[in-house]
């Protein structure tokens, strides 16, 4: 079978507002089952690529296309059913601090109106495979940074995604937790699901077992 192109970047260049260009020209393809990592020092752009594949935002210049559309042709309902299968990862978490662990997990799922039942079920599921089924009533700030990491993998996985971007996903916590998030990505990996994976975890990114991209003055290098 014909490996599927899911985001191909030609010539993008990205600038915030009127300051110079922060990514230039951008060539570089993600497919099908693959684990890439992203690497680049603080500052280099590596969030700034993400949101471009996450459709947060747009090329300045040059030709993006993200599940087979070109980005710049799409209205914002078209925006939305792209999102649907990209999960996202932030590096801050994101989760919503007024809600328990269930609740932030199932959010995906709530706002796509799926019954409860099943809500239930896949919820339940993703929070034993993540270790966390006693603290589903307990609120995000009431656990470690290593434990909200989790969940913020769980949340964004919770709808099967096709690609899954995650931006620093082990930069605050030990490396045990590391280790594990890596070892939960590489298992959905595994399933079909594509992993981009930010990190300037020089451990992790000198570990040869994934294709290597690192963000350089503005430039994307693949370097395995
Ligand atoms: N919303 C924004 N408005 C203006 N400039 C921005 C914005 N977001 C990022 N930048 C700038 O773009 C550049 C790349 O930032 P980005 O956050 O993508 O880097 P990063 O590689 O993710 O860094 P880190 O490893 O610290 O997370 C930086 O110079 C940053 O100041
Ligand atoms: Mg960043």
């Amino acid at each position: 079978m014909e490996t599927k192109n899911l985001i191909t970047f030609e010539n993008v260049g990205l600038r915030y507002g009127l300051n110079a260009e922060v990514l230039k020209d951008i060539n570089f393809q993600v497919n099908e089952g693959d684990f890439i990592f992203l690497g680049g020092e603080s500052g280099a752009g590596k969030s700034t690529l993400l949101s471009l594949m996450n459709l947060s935002i747009l090329p300045s210049r040059g030709f993006l296309s993200v599940l087979g559309k070109d980005v710049q042709s799409l209205n914002s309902r078209s925006i939305a059913d792209i999102r649907r299968h990209v999960g996202i990862i932030f590096q801050d978490f994101r989760l919503i601090n007024h809600l328990n662990i269930f609740d932030n997990i199932a959010l995906p799922l709530l706002i796509e109106n799926i019954d409860k039942a099943e809500i239930e079920e896949r919820v339940s599921e993703i929070l034993d495979w993540i270790g966390l089924k006693s603290y589903a009533k307990a609120t995000p700030l009431s656990l470690s940074g290593g434990q909200q990491q989790r969940v913020a993998v769980a949340r964004s996985i919770i709808k099967k995604p096709i690609l899954i971007l995650a931006d620093e996903p082990t930069g605050s916590i030990d490396n045990q937790m590391a280790n594990r998030i890596l070892l939960m990505l590489e298992e959905l990996n595994s399933q079909g699901m594509a992993v981009i994976f930010a990190t300037h975890n020089s451990e992790l990114l000198d570990s040869d077992k994934h294709r290597l991209a690192v963000i350089k003055n503005k430039r994307l290098e693949l370097l395995r």
